[in-house]
Order: C-alpha cells, then structure tokens, then sequence
C-alpha cells in the first residue's frame, strides 16, 4: 500500500496505460482524479477506481487547455485537498505521420499541443500546489522515441525528446522544494488499439517481437508498474531520469537482431 493517503492526478486516464497507472495506485491507495478529453472513458476508469474501494473523480478536458486544466487542479485541490503525484500520460501514438516534408502543419501544431505544451501546462499548475506543499512526485510519460528517432513519426520524435528535456528541466527547478521529476520511456505497449492492429496482422506482431530481447512486447500492466515506482517513495532520491521499459530493444545495436 505504498500510496496510501496519497492522491494522484492522471491525464489520459481514460484507455490504456493512463487507465492502468491509475488502477495500479488506486490498488495500492491512492484517490485518483481521472482527466481524458472523453468524458465517457473517464467516467469508466473513475468507476473501476471506486471498485478498487478508493476515490476517483472524473476530470474532463484537453491538457492543452490551460483555463480547463487550471479548473481541473482547483477542483481536485477543493474535494481532496492537495494533488501528491501527477501522471502527464496525456497524448497520442500516431506513428504513421508520414515523411516530414508533407507533414502539415496542423499535425504537428497539435502534437506539440496536446504532448509537450500539455505537459508543461499540467507540471506548472499542479506544480504550484506542490511547491506550497514542498513535496510531490511528477512522472512524465515519454517513450524510447524520446531518445532515438522513429520513422515516419517527425513530430512524435521531437516531442517526446521535448518532454524528456522538459522533465530534467523541471526537476533541476524544483528539487529544492521536495519535487521529484522523472519520465519513463516505454517501448511498444500493447494498448487496446496496439492489440487490434496486430490481431489483424500476427505476422507483424511476430516481426516487431522478435526485435525485442525480452522476446514480447509490453503489457500496460509493464508501463504502469515503472510509473508506479517512480511515483513511490522508493523513488525519493532520483530525480531527472528517463527509464526506459522497452524489453531491452533500446539497448540493442540498431540493425542487429537478438539470438532465437
Ligand atoms: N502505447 C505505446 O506503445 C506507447 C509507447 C511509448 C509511449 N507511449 C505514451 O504513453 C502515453 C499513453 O499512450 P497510450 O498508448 O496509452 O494511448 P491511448 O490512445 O491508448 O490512450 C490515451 C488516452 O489519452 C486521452 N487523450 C488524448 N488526447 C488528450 C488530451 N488532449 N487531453 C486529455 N486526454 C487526452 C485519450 O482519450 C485516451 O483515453 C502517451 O503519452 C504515449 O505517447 C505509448
């Protein structure tokens, strides 16, 4: 019961590994204020949050709405009291850009909008009840397109690397006041929309996991589990990390193949 007492704010709570982070605190205690941009998919997680037995409310909006996120935190603050650990999830895979010389710009605008600018925008809000707090715990999902380059996926690349340089940048700010700012990095996670394209297409699947050292993709159960740890206390002393759970991918010479 390691979040006990605690209250975590999700963003993108409503589907997969928003949905899992928040069920994996609820099970260990936290309260969970459940933001998605659809109202029904937070309504659904908020109820499987008071199945677990804990408190959840639902907070629609857009991230990158700064009045509506700034209603959001006010909110939260009003009914449970504070916000201990905020999960910027928030945000889409869309890995079929295409090539960036057609890529338009509204794409990219919204892209940076929604995952780098949202980001910043949940950080400094729920930020500014933390500092008054002088503690709290931030964990920004990135991804291992964070680190490296993805094909066809220009805007996603720059943005994740934006939130991995917008978590260092946050957590060297806001050490001083008890903060910890971290980013985890999945690799390819099989979400309910990720399952759905390889069951069209096991071959594919079959491709892309015997890429992976571990020999599978991830489950959001695999994400959720990081993003826990570095909402925990046992995380109290790092700060300004990207963790990579990627099943050992990243760290395999690009071209290369593991054995069979
Ligand atoms: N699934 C993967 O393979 C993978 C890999 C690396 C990183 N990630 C990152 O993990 C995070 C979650 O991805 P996922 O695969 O679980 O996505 P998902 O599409 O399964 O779920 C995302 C949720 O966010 C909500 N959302 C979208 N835009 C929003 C907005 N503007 N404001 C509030 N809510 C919004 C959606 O309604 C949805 O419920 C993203 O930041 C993504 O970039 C995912």
């Amino acid at each position: 019961m390691r979040f006990e007492n605690k209250v975590a704010m999700v963003t993108g709570a409503g589907a997969g590994i928003g949905r899992e982070v928040s069920l994996t605190l609820a099970r260990e205690g936290a309260d969970i204020v459940v933001n998605d941009i659809d109202p029904a998919a937070a309504e659904r997680t908020c109820e499987e949050v008071r199945a677990l037995g804990r408190r959840a409310q639902a907070a629609q909006g857009d991230v990158s709405d700064y009045e509506r996120v700034r209603s959001i935190v006010d909110e939260a603050v009003k009914v449970f009291g504070r916000v201990d650990i905020l999960v910027n999830n928030a945000g889409y895979v869309d890995i079929d850009e295409g090539h960036p010389e057609d890529l338009r710009l509204e794409e990219w605008n919204r892209l940076v909008a929604v995952s780098l600018t949202g980001v910043f925008i949940c950080s400094q809000l729920v930020g500014r009840e933390m500092i008054k707090r002088k503690s709290g715990k931030i964990v920004n999902l990135a991804s291992t397109a964070g680190l490296v380059g993805l094909p066809s996926a220009t805007a996603y690349t720059a943005v994740k690397h934006g939130v991995v340089g917008l978590t260092k940048a946050l957590a060297i700010e806001w050490g001083r006041f008890g903060i910890n700012v971290n980013a985890a990095a999945p690799g390819s996670t099989l979400t309910a929309r990720a399952e759905k394209y390889f069951k069209d297409d096991p071959a594919a699947y079959a491709d892309r996991a015997a890429r992976v050292p571990l020999g599978r993709l991830a489950y959001p159960s695999d994400q959720a589990k990081l993003i826990a740890f570095l909402a925990s206390a046992d995380a109290d002393y790092i700060t300004g990390q990207v963790v990579v759970a990627d099943g050992g991918t990243y760290a395999l010479y690009a071209g290369f193949a593991p054995p069979k």
